[in-house]
């Protein structure tokens, strides 16, 4: 299975790199014949990840993480916006790799105390990195239950170019979107995607206040002026995509002809004009399964907040929205749930992957709705002397993520590979690629290895031409 083939060459990666940075081997080669020896070693500070090289961990696979949340948004008054957090998060994990230390990430917020299966650990915090050492040693193919207990002033973080992300403190809560590395701000986490994990969370707010997370709502109860709500998202969700926002929410619950139950949360202090395009949730549910297979998770529903981080968030099962959504964005946030969520990138330089289908789904929504067809989106996009051509799409750099080649150039390449190998290759392609990789990752070249495999023919050329030649493509 490719995706196996992928964390092991991830993990032999890991290894090598943390014999680099210690300067001599930590780890010693078992001798033939030997394999039973157990090599204690530090897991690595990074998953891999040539853009973001201290997100994520090596050494270690996180099945599940519980978090337990208490949270104090900043007061009216006065200036920074501040608020307070304490958090117990339980995180069940496998080691991968014989470890007599290994990392989580965690950023701006203290650990007091780490206990693995029970027992004290010693740890110690730099900027990005919660440094663990077990007693015992936790020997590879073994599970372990990690409890974190933390805590700290939030603020408002930002990502790599200045914008609002992670966990974003406001007057009336919280605005909680995490993309690409932001889930460090607010609980110790192997912040990668290639470290999927389900999730269940406890958030108590001040009475009066929603905590909105991923997945099912599963209680709530008011006790001695706070709120405690739970949630439970049991399907696979890579870390950026948890949410735990907080906010004068109303909620809406009914269920999509699909059969998928909807939860929106609605900010009082937004007027509803601002979000009315919601109603069609349910028709972009039946057309993106029509187009993408089954809708992959448990539920789905829309935060529309008061505040605003500057752009929409895919959050897994309840996208994020600030101030307003709006169709266009309404149906490229659901399309992620499958391209992106279900199948999430290998690397973050595979960013298109996301984004490119995310956007085809707006284009192919807008020919379904009466209005412009794909093929006048594209040839619109390729002839636009605004179009910029310089950017190598599978491959923007971390300052490059979200800039406009990766979403419209990632569309109009999914749209002109569409125009190659035909509509039913061409669909085929969509529901084998959530088929085969739903529920992990995914990397460019094994999107270029299916589209081969589906539809026969030998296109080395055409994606060199769409996706790693920074001019406009003349011929394809
Ligand atoms: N993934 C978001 C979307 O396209 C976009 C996004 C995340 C973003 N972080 C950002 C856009 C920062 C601009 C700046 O749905
Ligand atoms: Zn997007």
């Amino acid at each position: 299975m490719p995706s196996r083939r992928r964390h092991a060459l991830l993990a032999l990666g890991s290894a090598v790199a943390a014999i680099a940075v210690m300067g001599a081997p930590a780890v010693a080669l078992a001798a033939p014949g030997d394999p039973g020896t157990p090599k204690y070693g530090a897991g690595s500070d990074g998953a891999g990840d040539p853009y973001f090289p201290l997100a994520g961990n090596g050494g270690t696979d996180v099945l599940h993480y519980d978090l337990d949340l208490d949270y104090t948004p900043a007061p009216p008054e006065p200036a920074p916006i501040e608020g307070h957090l304490d958090g117990v998060a339980t995180i069940d994990l496998v080691a991968t790799q014989d470890l007599d230390r290994f990392n989580l990430d965690l950023r701006g917020l203290t650990a007091s105390s780490v206990t693995v299966d029970g027992k004290p650990a010693t740890f110690e915090q730099t900027e990005n990195e919660l440094v663990i050492t077990p007693r015992p040693k936790l020997k590879s193919g073994a599970e372990a239950q990690v409890v974190v207990t933390y805590g700290g002033t939030t603020i408002q973080p930002t990502d790599i170019e200045g914008a609002l992300y992670g966990w974003v403190t406001t007057r009336d809560g919280a605005m909680v979107v995490s993309e690409p590395e932001g889930s460090a701000t607010w609980f110790p986490v192997n912040d990668h995607p290639t470290d999927k994990s389900s999730f269940s969370f406890e958030v108590t707010v001040p009475e009066g206040l929603v905590a909105v997370a991923n997945g099912l709502l599963t209680g709530s109860s008011t006790a001695d002026g706070t709120t405690t709500w739970t949630w439970d998202a049991p399907d696979p969700m890579a870390a950026y995509l948890a949410t735990a926002s907080v906010g004068d929410f109303t909620l809406d619950q009914y269920t999509a002809p699909n059969g998928t139950p909807i939860i929106d949360a609605l900010d009082q202090d937004v007027l509803a004009s601002q979000y009315v395009d919601l109603a069609l949730t349910g028709e972009m549910l039946v057309f993106l399964e029509g187009l993408y297979g089954p809708y992959p998770f448990n539920s789905y529903g829309a935060i529309v907040d008061d505040d605003s981080v500057g752009y929409a968030l895919e959050t897994q099962t309840r996208s994020f929205f600030s101030r307003r959504a709006r169709e266009g964005t309404i149906v490229h946030e659901l399309a992620h749930q499958w391209m992106g969520d279900e199948v999430s990138t290998y690397r973050w330089a595979d960013i298109w992957l996301n984004e490119g289908w995310a956007t085809y789904s707006e284009w192919m929504w807008n020919e379904f709705r009466g209005r412009d067809t794909a093929q006048e989106a594209f040839d619109a996009y390729y002839a636009d002397p605004e179009t910029e051509w310089g950017t190598v799409v599978a491959d923007p750099g971390p300052f490059g993520l979200f800039l406009s080649p990766v979403y419209d150039r990632g569309a109009a390449t999914l749209h002109a590979l569409r125009v190659k190998i035909g509509d039913d290759a061409f669909f085929e392609l969509a529901q084998t690629w959530v088929e085969r990789f739903g529920g992990g990752t995914a990397s460019t070249q094994d999107f270029a290895d299916l589209a081969e495999e589906v539809s026969g023919q030998d296109l080395d050329a055409f994606f060199e031409v769409w996706l790693y030649t920074p001019e406009q493509p003349l011929s394809w």
